[in-house]
């Protein structure tokens, strides 16, 4: 079996989740951490003084000089378009991290460029790969709850990564962005691909105004669906610093015949100490351990979503095709969910409601 020789674009907070991936798939063959790039020379020497890749500051001398199968891109939001279609253009695999881009046309080109290229473009929309969702979507496709009428989603952070972690790229992203895309798109893998057609959405600019950074604190969107659903969303990064957990989220849905429900943060493990206070754990998401070598390890659907590019890699790298790949997120995926974040964003600038198939 092939082994991606895989390079990462951006290795701050969730780059690392990146480069822990491949490196573990690496000890199972799966994969090969080539190579990493970040334009922050401080950092990118602390990554690779803890990972072992070739390093570059530039990412098109990275493109160039390393013999890569594919690429992850992990630079803020609003970044992921110039490393995408530079990618495609040399023939190398595509990961972006989510949202694709923040503009329907910044999608169109990035779907264009791996299409014209023949290369795999792949949204890490992680939700997709929560054991929870996944039993979420089989009740769904098992008719369990008749016609979906209405649901709600919620996704919010703690006040700390706004504030703390990037208030610089904050203001340039939003709660919508950053947190509601990954229910806009979860929405739509649980209604099988249903896509928005209509929302209203307001948002609030109060708290972090307050503290200096000029970003919304909340966002809250109603959107209908081309089912005939109808969906709520809240996001928002305002949480206290003393919440139970870095972040909350859940979705609920109702339909003709029933009704489910997601917390899908608190997975039922509590803990208290003298510095967190009380605090909840999605160890869904990411757990660590040691393996018998005494070799540290993450598992979880945030490692699973992004291994599962590089397994998709190397199914093409095996002579597979693209239909050989089953269900992932890709391109269109990427789209429609911006297609709802557009919508949104819109709607909370304008006041309108936002005809979405017009987009
Ligand atoms: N899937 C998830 O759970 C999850 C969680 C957090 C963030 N994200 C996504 O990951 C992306 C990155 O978020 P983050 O929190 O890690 O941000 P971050 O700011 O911590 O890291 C981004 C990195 O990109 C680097 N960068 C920027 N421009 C570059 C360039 N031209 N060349 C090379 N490197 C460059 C920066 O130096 C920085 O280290 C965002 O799209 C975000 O939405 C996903």
């Amino acid at each position: 079996m092939a082994q991606a020789r895989i390079g990462v674009i951006g290795l701050g907070e969730f780059g690392i989740q990146h480069l822990r991936c491949f490196r573990q798939m690496g000890y199972w063959g799966e994969a090969q951490l080539v190579a990493a790039c970040d334009n922050n020379e401080e950092l990118l020497e602390e990554r690779m003084a803890e990972f072992d890749f070739n390093g570059y500051t530039d990412y098109e001398e990275m493109l160039d000089n390393e013999d890569l199968d594919g690429i992850t891109v992990v630079t803020p939001d609003y970044l992921h378009k110039m490393f995408v279609v530079a990618a495609a253009e040399r023939g190398i695999h595509v990961l972006s991290e989510k949202p694709l881009d923040v503009s329907m046309e910044g999608c169109r080109e990035m779907i264009e460029a791996a299409e014209s290229n023949n290369v795999l473009l792949q949204v890490d929309f992680h939700k997709r790969f929560d054991e929870y969702h996944i039993a979420m979507r089989q009740k769904i496709e098992a008719g369990d709850l008749g016609e979906i009428e209405y649901g709600y989603a919620h996704m919010e952070d703690r006040i700390e990564v706004p504030r703390d972690w990037w208030p610089e790229a904050a203001e340039k992203s939003s709660p919508g962005w950053f947190l509601g895309i990954h229910f806009y798109d979860l929405a739509r893998f649980l209604m099988g691909g249903a896509n928005g057609t209509r929302v209203w959405a307001t948002g609030v600019k109060k708290k972090l105004t307050s503290l200096g950074v000029d970003a919304w604190d909340s966002i809250s969107a109603k959107v209908e669906f081309d089912n005939g659903a109808t969906i709520m969303f809240d996001s928002s990064w305002i949480l206290p610093d003393t919440f139970e957990a870095i972040v909350n989220q859940g979705i609920r849905m109702v339909g003709t015949d029933g009704l489910l429900e997601c917390d899908s943060q608190d997975r039922g493990t509590i803990t208290c100490n003298y510095d967190e206070g009380m605090a909840t754990h999605n160890k869904s998401f990411l757990r660590e351990r040691y393996d018998k070598q005494g070799r540290q390890i993450f598992e979880g659907y945030g490692m699973d979503s992004i291994a599962d590019f590089a397994r998709n890699v190397n199914v093409l790298l095996d002579g597979g095709t693209v239909d050989d790949l089953g269900e992932y997120p890709d391109g269109y995926d990427g789209l429609e969910a911006t297609r709802i974040g557009v919508g949104v964003h819109q709607s909370v600038e304008t006041g309108d409601l936002v005809d979405l198939t017009e987009l």
